[in-house]
């Protein structure tokens, strides 16, 4: 049984956000479901990505395996595909001058990465062709993959190569729709969709456009999956959901546990179990250190980290915080992004200099030791497809506060009962409705047997790979029923 597996990014070639994680993993975790599973079919999975000029020309073989052609209204734009096989099975990657034109992954030159992801989405159903190697399943990732999922469909009316080639397209952020694109689809005579289902302004954006025509369409966690289909949520698409909403599947992300494993973890001065989750403490101290920050005695502290977002919600956390000015806490802000934001978080820092560290960058290291050393998390995102800091967050018994949203809702259990809980929900996306959630978990943390109880439970959780690659391979299955 054959999977090619197509996005814009993976690990280990390239990782930019949450995408990168899922499409690295799942291939791995698919190649390693066990035989009963699998029913006695073999699995053949592959993964196809642009070779951003980002990616070490290393990784692949020198010269390309197959040249191809990409046709566009006016001539061909040539794509060369390389081989690599450092990740343990094969991956394509795909260069062209669309894609090597671009110094990074993602732009915000609209136009540019339309260009591109249209390119490469084309390219890879010129390769399959070409290798003679043909999937049972196409499963694409977000905008970027989206025009290989409607062409791949147009194509199987006129193109026997085509035809039994199956299609699952999976959403990680659906407001991400392709915009810039309207003008680049005609350049290669693609028209626009002609679904009646969807609302004007989607029948020329990639996303929209693959929704239409997918076989199956799927999200990463079963409550983002009905959220979609309301208007809060919806982007405007949801009534087009609705219509799908059969044929709409949510499968949570797992979690790297060889990655982020607090027994193991190399970045962090005491490594640490579900057995001692107080072994934690040396990583505060060190953490709190560190930052330049005197410990407080009775106060959590508090970690955020991430893309500095609208979507994460970074605003409520910087007004809840301001809000709780008479409660012990302190916290730590790691991530970059809005400039707006990043602003916001260095005012609060000034606010509060005895209590709040900003760092504006992407630091692998801090991020492990603020998981391994922070007490608490914050996540008030607006809207989270199924989110990973939370799921990392609870691996190293630090523990969540975080709006009941998509895959926050489906991963945290927020209890009156520690031993059953392993976090702090809210629903409303205020920094009031956060603030009072902060407050009830820094009364938890006062009760230290509790909260220890809290720590264990979270750090037991199973979110490894292995149960959602079983769910996607009974929906590559489904497909063919
Ligand atoms: C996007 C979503 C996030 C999800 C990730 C991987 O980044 O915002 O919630 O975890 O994709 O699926």
């Amino acid at each position: 049984f054959r999977v090619l597996m197509v996005s814009a990014e993976a690990e280990p070639y390239v990782k930019v956000g949450g995408l990168g994680d899922v499409a690295g993993s799942l291939p791995k975790a698919l190649l390693k479901l066990p035989k009963d599973v699998l029913e006695g079919n073999s699995l053949d999975v592959r993964l196809v990505l642009p070779f951003h000029p980002v990616i070490a020309r290393e990784v692949a073989a020198q010269e390309p395996l197959v040249v191809v052609q990409v046709p566009k209204r006016e001539g061909t734009v040539e794509a060369r595909i390389y081989l690599s096989e450092i990740a343990g099975y094969p991956v394509y990657l795909i260069d062209g001058e669309p894609i090597s034109r671009a110094s990074t992954v993602y732009s915000l030159d609209s136009a540019q990465d339309a260009d591109k992801y249209i390119f490469f989405s084309l390219a890879v159903l010129e390769m399959i062709q070409a290798l003679g190697w043909k999937p049972h399943v196409l499963h694409a990732h977000d905008w970027h993959t989206a025009i290989a999922v409607y062409e791949l469909a147009r194509r199987r009316d006129q193109d026997d190569f085509y035809r039994g080639i199956k299609s699952l397209f999976t959403i990680h952020n659906l407001p991400y729709m392709g915009a810039g694109a309207e003008k680049v689809l005609p350049e290669y005579a693609i028209p626009p969709s002609e679904d009646i289902r969807l609302p004007w302004w989607g029948k020329s954006l990639p996303l929209p456009m693959a929704l239409s025509t997918a076989d199956f369409l799927s999200t990463v966690s079963p409550t983002y999956s009905r959220e979609m289909l309301t208007s809060e949520f919806g982007c405007g698409l949801e009534d087009f959901l609705r219509s799908r909403s059969s044929t709409l599947f949510g499968i949570l992300n797992g979690l790297d546990t060889q990655i982020w494993n607090p027994q193991e973890d190399s970045f962090i001065l005491r490594k640490f179990s579900a057995e001692n989750p107080r072994d934690r403490l040396p990583n505060k101290q060190a953490l709190l250190d560190q930052l330049g920050l005197v410990p407080e005695e009775e106060a959590p502290l508090l970690g955020l980290i991430g893309r500095f977002d609208r979507q994460k919600g970074i605003d409520l956390a910087i007004g809840a915080l301001r809000m709780m000015a008479e409660q012990p806490w302190q916290a730590v802000l790691l991530g970059s992004g809005d400039p707006v934001l990043e602003e916001s978080a260095r005012n609060l820092e000034r606010e509060f200099p005895e209590r709040v560290r900003v760092v504006i960058k992407f630091d692998l290291r801090l991020s492990h030791q603020i998981y391994a050393g922070a007490d608490m998390l914050l996540m008030p995102s607006r809207y989270e497809p199924c989110g990973l800091a939370q799921l990392i967050a609870m691996r190293y018994g630090c523990i969540p506060v975080a709006r009941a949203t998509g895959g926050l809702r489906d991963t945290i259990s927020d209890l009156p009962d520690p031993s059953m809980s392993t976090g702090f929900l809210f629903n409303e996306a205020t920094p009031e409705a956060l603030a009072e959630a902060l407050r009830r978990a820094i009364v938890a943390y006062e009760d230290s047997t509790g909260w220890e109880m809290r720590q264990r439970n979270a750090m037991q959780q199973d979110f490894s790979w292995s149960r959602s690659a079983q769910e996607y391979y009974r929906l590559y299955r489904l497909l063919w029923l």
